[in-house]
């Protein structure tokens, strides 16, 4: 654990000693405001900023201390999501002291705190349930003597609140644990807070997919979008269709994701409030399930004969609902979330347009040389098909753009175009009545020299020409790193600070917009992101009071 005090001190004494010649004052970074080193923000280290904070000038220290269920609470001791929650955190604020042995403050005085009591205060906590879009993340802190309280009616505002409560916790001049009398009441500003992963460029081993949960957790993130499947490769191993990951995988053994292993991603995100949302894209960017299944693609023509090679999905064979049933059929079952995303972004007519059979259909159905009606054709009846699952969908944009018939409750994911554009989508969307959320701005796989973790704090999905109505549907938004370039080496440091930026700007109020308070405190937070064991990388000149310390 981090101690904004004594790092705050450490980078006094250096300003001192260096007489206020700060060294970390790069040139090369020219962009405006960048140029300063870390302050002591008020409120400390806490990220993303709850609420309502009041810390008070109190101190207690933390000598013995544990963390126990309260008498009045719904969720006791059988709720092993807490158990293992009150764990994870003691870890978290004192494994690292009590590996050193236990420091004793030198100063006799200070009052003691010894307990945090969690108090579920309605009598169904869900500590057995899935979180869900419209879960209860809400909780109230209370560090005080006799003992800190935390409530929350569920268990994913009582988690939270435990990630607020160790972000409390700093280590006093002399080392000890220490925590100021606050007052906090909190609650998230957007319901989908989410973060895309994609495992089809690069397969991405479980360990690297579980410790970005942890991250997310770290971050109040509460969705993980499962970029699955892609053109690239398709490491789902379905009971279905085995032969989709045994032809389409990089490599049909180690490069798979076995039904346990998903089971352990939706376990271990659950465990931390986080959904899992799987993505099956269609009908495009399907090359990886054309090879475990025959028919599924669309054979291209070059002239009058099949080139040999395939685009997307094929639309006009009975045998390819026949599939998507079934598959769909199996993903409803062995992915709990209430929703599944369908993708159905970037949709090439090029083999379409070349394969005579496609254009007798075409013919047929009226719809001349307008691939966006066959394309609708398609989404239309995959949606018929998903929705007797008793699934919602999450489609990308170009579906609503389409025009194709959507279901109320659809959710419209905004990724294209530049800020105006998306502006324009995004007022769009809602005044058909959709919900949406956006995600263009976070692109965390774009990356560039600087801070452009300004760029993403910035940003703000309700920043659009639009009704109060019309914002109301906006139900949050998600990060993407997409996989073209990463892989397990580099996906965590690229992600984790930035992806922290998104994270504040859907978590906290929407006038939480001071870009250097925000810098003092995401430095303080990513030092604790490297302290709890993951690469988060530097925002800029700096040091931590524990350095990553490698593999
Ligand atoms: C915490 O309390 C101490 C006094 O014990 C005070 O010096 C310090 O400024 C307080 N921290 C915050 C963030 O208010
Ligand atoms: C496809 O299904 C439709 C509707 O069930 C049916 O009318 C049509 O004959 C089928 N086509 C083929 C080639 O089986
Ligand atoms: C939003 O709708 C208007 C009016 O139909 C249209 O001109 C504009 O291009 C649309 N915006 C986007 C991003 O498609
Ligand atoms: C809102 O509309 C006004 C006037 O049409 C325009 O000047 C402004 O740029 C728009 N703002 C956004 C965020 O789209």
């Amino acid at each position: 654990m981090i101690t904004a005090l004594k790092f705050t001190l450490l980078l006094l004494a250096l300003a001192f000693a260096q007489g206020l010649h700060y060294n970390y004052i790069d040139e090369l970074d020219k962009e405006a405001g960048t140029v300063r080193a870390v302050q002591a923000s008020q409120y400390v280290s806490l990220w993303p900023l709850p609420q309502k904070v009041k810390i008070l000038d109190l101190s207690f220290k933390l000598t013995s201390f544990n963390i126990v269920d309260a008498k009045e609470s719904s969720a006791g001791s059988s709720c092993s999501l807490l158990q293992d929650a009150y764990r994870r955190y003691y870890e978290y604020m004192f494994g690292i002291a009590k590996r050193q042995g236990p420091r004793k403050s030198r100063l006799t005085g200070p009052s003691e705190l010894t307990e945090l009591q969690v108090w579920i205060t309605s009598p169904d906590s869900e500590c057995d349930g899935y979180p869900s879009v419209t879960s209860d993340e809400s909780y109230e802190l209370s560090v005080d003597l006799p003992y800190a309280v935390l409530k929350a009616p569920k268990v994913w505002g009582a988690l939270h609140g435990l990630e607020t409560f160790s972000q409390l916790v700093y280590e006093d001049q002399y080392g000890a644990k220490s925590i100021n009398s606050t007052a906090i009441s909190d609650f998230p500003r957007f319901a989908h807070r989410g973060i895309l992963l994609d495992s089809s460029r690069h397969f991405l081993p479980l360990k690297v997919i579980l410790a970005n949960l942890e991250t997310m957790a770290m971050n109040k993130f509460n969705v993980f979008h499962w970029h699955i499947v892609d053109d690239q490769s398709f490491p789902y191993l379905s009971r279905t269709f085995p032969q989709l990951s045994q032809q389409g995988a990089y490599h049909p053994y180690t490069h798979v994701y076995t039904p346990a292993d998903v089971k352990m991603v939706i376990e271990f995100g659950r465990l931390r409030g986080i959904r899992v949302v799987p993505e099956f894209d269609t009908p495009g960017h399907t090359q990886s399930w054309g090879k475990g299944q025959k028919d599924l693609l669309t054979p291209c023509y070059s002239g009058s004969k099949p080139s040999g090679s395939f685009g997307p999905v094929n639309p006009i064979l009975n045998t390819t609902y026949d599939f998507m049933s079934q598959f769909f059929k199996e993903i409803s079952t062995v992915f709990p979330d209430a929703y599944v995303h369908l993708g159905g972004d970037e949709v090439d007519f090029t083999c379409w347009k070349s394969n005579p059979d496609i254009q007798k259909f075409m013919d047929q159905q009226g719809y001349g040389q307008d691939y966006k009606k066959l394309e609708s054709f398609y989404i239309q009846k995959l949606l018929d098909i998903v929705t007797t699952t008793h699934k919602g969908y999450m489609i990308w944009q170009e579906v609503f753009d389409n025009g194709v018939k959507l279901k109320p409750d659809t959710l419209i994911h905004v990724w294209k175009g530049n800020q105006e554009q998306y502006q324009s989508e995004m007022a769009n969307v809602t005044s058909a009545g959709y919900k949406t959320l956006l995600s263009t701005p976070w692109y965390l796989n774009r990356i560039s020299y600087g801070q452009d973790w300004h760029g993403h704090y910035k940003a703000d999905p309700q920043d659009f020409n639009g009704t109060e109505e019309q914002k109301k549907l906006v139900i949050g938004g998600e990060a993407c790193l997409w996989g073209e370039y990463v892989d397990a080496t580099n996906l965590t440091p690229r992600l984790w600070p930035r992806a922290s930026a998104v994270a504040e700007r859907l978590w906290s109020a929407k006038d939480v917009t001071d870009i250097n308070d925000a810098f003092n405190r995401l430095s303080v937070h990513r030092c604790r992101m490297v302290a709890r064991g993951i690469p988060a990388e530097p925002l800029f000149s700096s040091y931590c009071p524990r350095e990553y310390k490698g593999i």
